[in-house]
């Protein structure tokens, strides 16, 4: 039987008083070993995993990471059959998509932000954008729009029919004695906080990191997640690794959690012990309304890193999550790593 880290700790807390003990004992491994293999290595949350082949294939042709991975991304910030990013992601508390981004270059330190993007479906490009042609890092809302606009960005309706109709079914069930009708169909109103994050070692070493998200479903208008957060949506430092989250984005921001990840690389933890450290981080910072009697967090939050030898890693609250590698091997699913086992999620 493998022991998760909880179940460890808790069996081995007098042992580990006194001792240095190696995670690798404790934790269950995933295949995140097969990130021993030599950069170039492209990892992105598990829907990047289009994203991360095209990344790769940019980046053995010597292309630049940042460009690779904003081309992955794009992949599905311009399907609308994602509703978690870019066009078709789904809207906030008014109906209207609301997108947040941001990236960093490692081998030029600079970094890009955009939030409360509405009516341009590649905030990715729209935050590069801003890194490349200001002297700013994050630009905002309406005026973000603006300058995307004049930067040549072109608009369209991203609220996709599907998410329209997600829209209407959550609207109508929010209170059964308001001006709306109930929308009874079979259909499951989606909650979501989906996202993409993808991040990316070529051959010399070069890291460069993204995040891209429509943000949480129904959202109260303005309200700015994770993704767009240099240090907690992602983060990347060219002497060390790049790390990046998708899930619950409130939960993170308060650990800043992507720049916990490089930071606890710097001291020289393995990608995986890293982002075990920021999710006990997070579920230490979380306040009590969302976590169960027994300490479990009632949301989802996903991190992943790579590192500048190219070791990599997915950590989850939860067993059972995947994230996309490519590397010498081809793009493939890789299980993360977990703080707790499946059967102790609990049930809202
Ligand atoms: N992690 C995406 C969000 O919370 O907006």
């Amino acid at each position: 039987m493998t022991l998760s880290r909880r179940d460890f700790v808790a069996t081995s807390s007098s042992l580990a008083a006194g001792l240095a003990i190696s995670p690798s004992v404790a934790f269950p491994r995933a295949s995140t070993t097969g990130g021993a293999a030599a950069p170039p290595v492209v990892i992105a949350s598990a829907n990047g995993i289009r994203g991360v082949k095209v990344a790769y294939d940019q980046i053995v042709r010597g292309e630049d990471t940042l460009d690779a991975i904003i081309a992955g991304v794009n992949i599905q910030e311009l399907d609308p059959e994602d509703q978690s990013v870019g066009l078709g992601g789904l809207p906030n508390a008014d109906g209207v998509v609301q997108l947040d981004a941001s990236c960093m270059h490692g081998p030029t330190r600079r970094a890009g932000s955009v939030a409360c993007l509405e009516d341009i479906a590649t905030p990715s490009l729209v935050a590069k954008a801003i890194m490349d042609y200001t002297d700013h890092i994050m630009l905002v809302g309406s005026d973000a729009r603006k300058f995307a606009l004049a930067m040549g960005f072109k608009t369209q309706n991203l609220l996709t029919e599907k998410s329209r109709q997600d829209w209407l079914r959550w609207k109508s069930k929010l209170n059964a004695n308001d001006a709306w009708l109930d929308h009874d169909d079979p259909v499951r109103i989606k909650f979501t906080t989906g996202t993409i994050n993808m991040n990316a070692v070529n051959a010399a070493g070069d890291l460069s990191s993204v995040t891209t998200t429509s943000g949480m479903s129904w959202k109260v208008p303005g309200r700015v997640g994770d993704s767009p957060i240099i240090g907690a949506g992602q983060y990347c430092d060219n002497t060390i690794g790049a790390a990046g989250s998708t899930g619950r984005g409130e939960a993170n921001i308060k650990v800043c959690g992507a720049f916990l990840a490089v930071e606890q690389m710097r001291l020289g933890k393995t990608p995986e012990q890293a982002l075990l450290h920021v999710v006990e981080r997070v579920i230490a910072m979380t306040e009590k309304r969302l976590l169960s009697d027994r300490g479990r967090p009632l949301f989802d939050l996903d991190f992943y890193a790579v590192r500048k030898d190219g070791t990599f890693a997915g950590v989850s609250c939860y067993e059972g999550s995947q994230f996309a590698v490519c590397d010498a091997a081809g793009p493939r699913l890789v299980t993360s790593a977990y703080l707790y086992r499946r059967s102790e999620r609990p049930t809202r």
